[in-house]
């Protein structure tokens, strides 16, 4: 069954597009990983994706669910829990968005979703300056799943963790699907987590779509000039290919990528910008 169904969408920022001509379908129960550089348009999609923002142009179709079924994880966890609360009400609070008033209910359900996330219990009467970043970034999961959520998006959930404490957060929130099966929108520049986590990766670059399909063939066997490059970068230590510096070219194609492909040649010229099928399970817009 999809859940979500996005079709010719773009987002415009005055003549600026954040995002240009989306199609994605989502399953539900699949993990998506979103991959592209900062500016990319992720967190657009994201917005899109939870109605916070609207498309400019095409539609977006999702699965009609209880709003709180509907849930997040930001970069930053500081900034994204109350510092005035205790941790147990803020874990408790999407519980009383959706009506449960029962107290006993709430903190029954709070702590044992803090035990669940593997924080130590006595953290429930603490404020959100008394955790490490690891331990706030477990509390905004666990609020985020106590209400056993269809969408869970996370928007770059590990990028402000160090390496240790980044696989665990990536361990929890695979327990959690293992054990729930929700669908999972998670952005992130790093490989490696989306190669861990997600069933299909989409690759983003200047708000378009360049290549989408199973994880697997993306990383593995990357088609479009652009993902190739990417990948390459982060897997590379060579600090001048992180930043990505590719020269820059007049280009007469419609192609986004086109003023900087290193694969550029006479016949983008004529390319139009239409969706190539590899196999069932992986596409790419170059017509090369
Ligand atoms: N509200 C806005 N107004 C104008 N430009 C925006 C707005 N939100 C995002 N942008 C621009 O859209 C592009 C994509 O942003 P974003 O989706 O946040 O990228 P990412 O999450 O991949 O870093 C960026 O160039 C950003 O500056
Ligand atoms: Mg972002």
């Amino acid at each position: 069954m999809k859940i979500i169904s996005i079709k010719d969408l773009s987002v415009k920022y005055g003549n600026f597009y954040a995002l240009k001509d989306i199609n994605l379908e989502v399953e539900e129960g699949e993990i998506i990983g979103v991959l592209g550089q900062s500016g990319s348009g992720k967190t657009t999609l994201c917005k899109i994706i939870s109605g916070i923002e609207k498309p400019t142009e095409g539609s977006l179709t999702i699965k009609k669910f209880e709003k709180t079924k509907l849930q997040f994880v930001f970069q930053d966890p500081s900034s994204s829990l109350n510092p005035r609360m205790r941790i147990r009400d803020i874990i408790a609070e999407p519980l009383i968005i959706s009506g449960e008033k029962r107290t006993e209910v709430l903190e029954e359900k709070a702590e044992n979703i803090i035990k669940k996330v593997g924080l130590p219990i006595e953290i429930k009467t603490k404020y959100p300056h008394q955790l490490s970043g690891g331990q706030k970034q477990r509390v905004a999961i666990a609020r985020a799943v106590i209400t056993e959520p269809e969408l869970l998006i996370c928007d770059e959930p590990i990028s402000s963790l160090d390496i240790s404490v980044s696989a665990q957060i990536l361990n929890l929130l695979k327990d959690l699907w293992e054990e729930k099966k929700f669908t999972m929108i998670f952005v992130s520049h790093d490989i490696s987590s989306i190669y861990y986590l997600a069933h299909k990766t989409i690759i983003l670059y200047r708000g378009n779509l360049m290549e989408w399909g199973d994880t697997e063939e993306i990383i593995k066997k990357p088609a479009h000039p652009y993902t190739k490059i990417l990948i390459s970068s982060i897997l590379s230590t060579d600090s001048e290919k992180k930043n990505l510096k590719i020269k820059e070219r007049e280009s007469y194609s419609k192609c986004v990528f086109s003023g900087v492909c290193p694969e550029y040649e006479k016949l983008c010229e004529d390319y139009l910008n239409e969706t190539v099928k590899i196999n069932e399970n992986h596409f790419l817009k170059c017509g090369r």
